[in-house]
């Protein structure tokens, strides 16, 4: 049974997104932290063969994802501004549409950067201020708006130069679906 966020999200994740979660989720590895879970949709794609521990967490956790108790995972409630994890404690963070929302990004990723190991790697897909032309102006007309009836979701954000300003290196990025969504992995330095 689909939730109405995966209804609404099926046409997006046919043009693109899922081709992402596929290729990257089967690149977490070690101790493994997954940040905004929602409904889980990255969940099919881990391979558990490689990961050592999972822990899912929320800012709320949707009752969808309660239900997953056969998944070997920890669900834990917590909003990525305060996470109730130890320094250096993931090998791998993962985390999908997400911080078009978290309200201070510069806090979220130096909490992300505590917990993670060192050379520990974030594995994201965000969506962004397209680069060019109707589309970019679209999203910022709206964006006032869309903030408001959406929960705070943001839809002019540069996430990979937040990345970058709070020391994370990047290893890999992509642009796609006319550069609406960008997805990749970078490195704690
Ligand atoms: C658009 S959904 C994406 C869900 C899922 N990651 C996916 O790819 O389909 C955004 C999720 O991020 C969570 N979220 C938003 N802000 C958060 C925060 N500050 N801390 C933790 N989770 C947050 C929301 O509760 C929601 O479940």
């Amino acid at each position: 049974m689909f939730s109405l966020y995966d209804l609404f999200m099926r046409p997006l994740e046919k043009r693109g997104i899922k081709q992402a979660r596929k290729r990257l989720m089967a690149q977490a590895s070690g101790s493994v932290l997954e940040i905004g879970s929602g409904t889980g949709a990255n969940i099919k794609f881990y391979n558990f063969d490689l990961i050592t521990d999972l822990t899912i967490t929320d800012k709320k956790l949707s009752k969808r994802i309660k239900k997953l108790d056969q998944i070997p995972a920890k669900f834990i409630e917590a909003d990525v501004s305060a996470l109730p994890f130890s320094d250096d404690s993931f090998d791998t963070i993962i985390h999908t549409l997400v911080f078009c929302s978290v309200k201070d990004v510069s806090k979220g990723l130096l909490e992300l950067e505590r917990v993670l190991k060192p050379n520990g790697k974030i594995i994201f897909i965000e969506h962004i201020l397209p680069e060019h032309g109707f589309l970019k102006r679209t999203f910022k007309f709206i964006n006032p708006l869309w903030k408001r009836v959406s929960s705070g979701c943001n839809l002019t954000r540069s996430y990979v130069d937040s990345l970058e300003q709070e020391g994370f290196e990047i290893v890999e990025s992509s642009k796609f679906m006319k550069t609406v969504f960008v997805s990749g992995i970078a490195i704690k330095k």
